[in-house]
Formats: C-alpha cells, structure tokens, sequence
C-alpha cells in the first residue's frame, strides 16, 4: 500500500498551486497512484454526529490508478466506463471530483488521461470511493512530478467523497491509504495500538450499502426523536472507545461483546437489515468473537472478529454457505 510522502516545503495547502516540476526540474508526465480497502471496526454514523469511530484497512483489495499528462481531451478509462472525463456517468461524478479537483489544485496544468483498476466491490462500505479517489488523486499529482502531503491528499479526496455521500466524515479517506488501525476523533486520526494481533472477515451481503440514504435516515430519526437518537449515537461512540482500549489491552472477548452491542444500536439506529442479521448470526454460530454490520448499513457488508487465520478461515466458509455474496479476511497485527 502506497502512503503519500511529505509535501516538498514549497507546497501549502490542497488550494494553493502546486508545482509541475519533478525534482530535476523537467515536467513529468507518468503518474501511478494506488489505495486499499477499509473495514469499520466502530462507531460508524456516531461519527457523522463527531462521536469517535475505529476503521481498518483491508490489504486484500486494491485500486490502481494511472494518469498520464495529455494534450488532448481529459479522459477516464474503468470498468465502468470509457471516455471523455466531462462526459463520465453521474455515478462516476466522486472519480471524475478527485481528478478535476486535483488539477485545480495544482494550477489547472492541462488534461490528463487516467486508468482505473479497482478489485474493491462498489457500495458495499468498504471504501471503494475513497480508495479510488486516493488512488486517482495521487497519479494525477504524481503525473506533475507531486507526491502529496498526507493532508493534501485527505482534503482532495473528501472533495471527491462529499459528491459520493453527501458529507463524509473523512473516516474512509483517512483509512484507505493507512497502514494499520485507525482511530478517528474530531477529524483527526490518529494509529491504534493493538496489544494481541486478529484477523476480520468481510462479508457482503449481496445487497447494495445504500449509505448515503442510510445517513439521511438517521439524521430524519434524529429530526423525529432528538433525545432518543442522541442516546444512540452517544452509546455507539463510547462502545467505540471501549473496543479501542480493548484493542490496546490486548482483550477481544471484550471487542467482540462490543461489536454485539453496537449492531444491536445501529438496528435501533434503523439502518440495519434483514441480511446483515442473518449473517451476523452465521457468524456468532460459527464461533465469531464478535459480529456486526459495518459501514453505511441498509445492506452491504459485515464485519466479524477472528482470533486466528484459522478461526477467519472457518468463519469466512461458514458465511459463504450461509448466502455471503463473497466474503474476505484480513490480518491486524499487533503493533506494540
Ligand atoms: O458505507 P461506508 O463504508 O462508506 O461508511 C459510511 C460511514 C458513515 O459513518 C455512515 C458515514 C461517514 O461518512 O462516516
């Protein structure tokens, strides 16, 4: 996984103009950008309300992105689609914001034509439209001979992620180019200290994350029952922080019990579902330490808790027959 480097002292913020000189002074024009896939541990939509939120990157998804400077048209080349950038789809409109916001960044040097190659299962919450924009926000700046500063970056991407969802906490775009835990807090995040290494399952459950209309719903419940909605958001951001000190003690039966309790506060939240109880309940059956739904909600992934490879293997299996579109395992090492 690719982390951007230091900005060079001349650069300022992501608005000020950035160079198009490489370091031996000659105009670049190859860039290659690329970010992974992430998992939230705790404290998803708690966060919208700046409550603390605990993701993880997942190392078995990647994007790859490359840009190449162009005297021709801006183009975009995806699985989704080939063109004219100005001419993209409108579900396109977060890559197409993470390109143009970029250039613009950098003093509108001229098109560029950019690849995208992405393994990350879209609207499923595990970071696609962050991770791509990481992706393609890096390659363009690369192309101009840029690698930016990691705030840089994160405010470039969360110009692409408010044309995804609206108003992104800037939990994915922080988590997608990470190098382990994340701890997410007043938007700032910072590393999360894991005492006794773990492995995560993902599963998708075959139906679309809708996180943008899950975040609406949950800002109407709050319209409707402040006191109420409140207490919620409240209950999950301190279970986050329960898992969190769990982490750093060492101790998963704890983080597992919190996951528990945290899907039951999001179904109360009203943004589970149907599918991600079914799953969630494969996975406490097959020994999972802990299971809950992960992300936007309404459909989507989940995520549950593993002692061991062999312990994510067994659940990862379980989760297939149980009807899991696909499921994936990532390894959190132990970092003290
Ligand atoms: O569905 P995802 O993985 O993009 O996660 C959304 C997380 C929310 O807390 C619901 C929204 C946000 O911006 O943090």
């Amino acid at each position: 996984m690719t982390t951007a480097s230091p900005a060079p002292a001349d650069s300022g913020g992501a608005s000020s103009p950035l160079s198009v000189l490489d370091a031996t002074g000659a105009p670049t024009s190859h860039g290659v950008g690329r970010a992974g896939g992430k998992t939230i541990l705790m404290g998803e939509h708690a966060v919208v309300y700046g409550r603390p939120a605990l993701a993880v990157p997942v190392r078995s998804f990647e994007v790859v992105a490359t840009a190449e400077r162009t005297a021709g048209r801006g183009m975009l080349r995806s699985a989704l689609y080939t063109g004219p950038l100005e001419n993209a789809p409108a579900r396109l409109l977060p890559t197409v914001t993470a390109v143009t916001a970029t250039l613009e960044a950098l003093g509108s040097p001229g098109a560029v034509d950019v690849r995208v190659r992405s393994d990350i299962p879209a609207e499923r919450g595990v970071g696609s439209s962050a991770a791509v924009a990481a992706a393609v926000v890096a390659a363009v700046a690369s192309a101009h001979g840029r690698a930016l500063h990691p705030d840089e970056r994160f405010a470039l991407v969360q110009a692409a992620e408010r044309a995804a969802h609206g108003s992104p906490s800037g939990l994915d775009a922080r988590t997608v180019v990470a190098d382990g835990p994340v701890w997410f807090d007043g938007g700032a995040a910072t590393d999360v200290a894991v005492a006794r290494g773990f492995w995560l399952v993902v599963a998708d459950t075959g139906v679309k994350g809708r996180t943008r209309e899950a975040v609406a719903g949950v800002r109407a419940r709050r319209a409707d029952d402040p006191a109420g909605t409140d207490a919620l958001i409240e209950t999950l951001g301190d279970l986050a922080i329960v898992a969190r000190d769990a982490l750093g003690a060492g101790d998963l039966h704890t983080v597992g019990e919190a996951m528990r309790e945290a899907h039951a506060g999001l179904g109360a939240l009203g943004v589970g579902d149907p599918a991600l109880d079914h799953l969630v309940t494969a996975a406490r059956a097959a020994g999972a330490l802990g299971a809950k739904l992960t992300g936007g909600g309404r459909g989507g992934c989940v995520v549950t808790l593993a002692s061991d490879a062999a312990q994510a293997e067994r659940i990862a299996g379980a989760l297939r027959v149980a009807g899991a579109a696909a499921a994936w395992t990532t390894e959190v090492e132990e970092n003290q």
